[in-house]
């Protein structure tokens, strides 16, 4: 598809919060984002990810996080992300894909690493596969009930779904920290107004290790290990 300048209206971003003023779920018309099967009826688009290093037009659609333009925060973990030949061994997995600019990026940097793109909307999901197709991008996306048991990541690479509550949030992060190999990292980017940094204090009282590499534009990146 040409590329078709993105815009900036009728985003549907991430408003949630992970500090104590609660979650501020998204009960406009299009439903939530993170639902397994989107309310919102279909308008397909695309965007266009510009990095230094790559540039992708992915497609996306209503009812999917952030799909009028590359989400900022995304945009910022991909340009703070270190090159290839410094991740840890192991397979690739974005927790969270939704149309897929982090693992198709991942993907086009590391051609030889295994990438998956977990993600429960399933038009997201959908468009996550279309979109590594399109590039001829080898990645593996599925449902999270889906994910085989013996996936073990080496790197975590994350737009974390900040809006589906502090409980949900922090069981997921449980889960995918759980599974990350021995050496393992995990790289997160969180709005610093929805909570980031007492996200960074609860994984720290999970005796996981954060390095808050980078803090820009409201969003900090951070890097986890455990
Ligand atoms: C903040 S968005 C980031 C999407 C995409 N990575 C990006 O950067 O544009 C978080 C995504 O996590 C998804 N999500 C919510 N709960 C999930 C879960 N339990 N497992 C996998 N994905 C989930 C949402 O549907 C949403 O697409």
């Amino acid at each position: 598809m040409p590329g078709v300048s993105a815009t900036d209206h009728g985003d549907q971003g991430d408003h949630g919060a992970h500090g104590d003023h609660g979650d501020h779920g998204d009960h406009g018309d299009h439903g939530h984002y993170f639902s397994s099967v989107p309310d919102a009826s279909s308008a397909p688009a695309s965007v266009d990810l510009v990095l230094p290093d790559l540039h992708l037009t992915l497609r996306t659609d209503r009812g999917v996080f952030s799909g009028t333009r590359v989400d900022p925060g995304t945009k910022l973990l991909l340009l703070e992300l270190p090159p290839p030949s410094e991740w840890p061994e192991g397979p690739v997995v974005d927790v969270g894909a939704g149309y897929g600019p982090i693992a198709c990026a991942a993907a086009v940097r590391a051609p030889d690493r295994r990438i998956w793109a977990v993600e429960v909307n399933a038009r997201a999901a959908d468009l996550c596969r279309v979109n590594a197709a399109a590039h001829e991008l080898d990645v593996h996306t599925v449902a999270p009930d889906d994910v085989p048991d013996s996936l073990r990541p080496g790197l975590i690479v994350s737009n974390p779904p900040i809006r589906v509550g502090k409980a949900a949030l922090h069981e997921l992060l449980e889960t995918w920290m759980g599974r990350l190999l021995p050496g393992g990292e995990a790289w997160l980017v969180v709005q610093r107004n929805l909570g980031a940094d007492s996200l960074a204090s609860w994984m720290e009282s999970r005796s996981w290790q954060v390095a808050r590499t980078r803090s820009r534009q409201g969003y900090r990146i951070l890097r986890v290990t455990h």
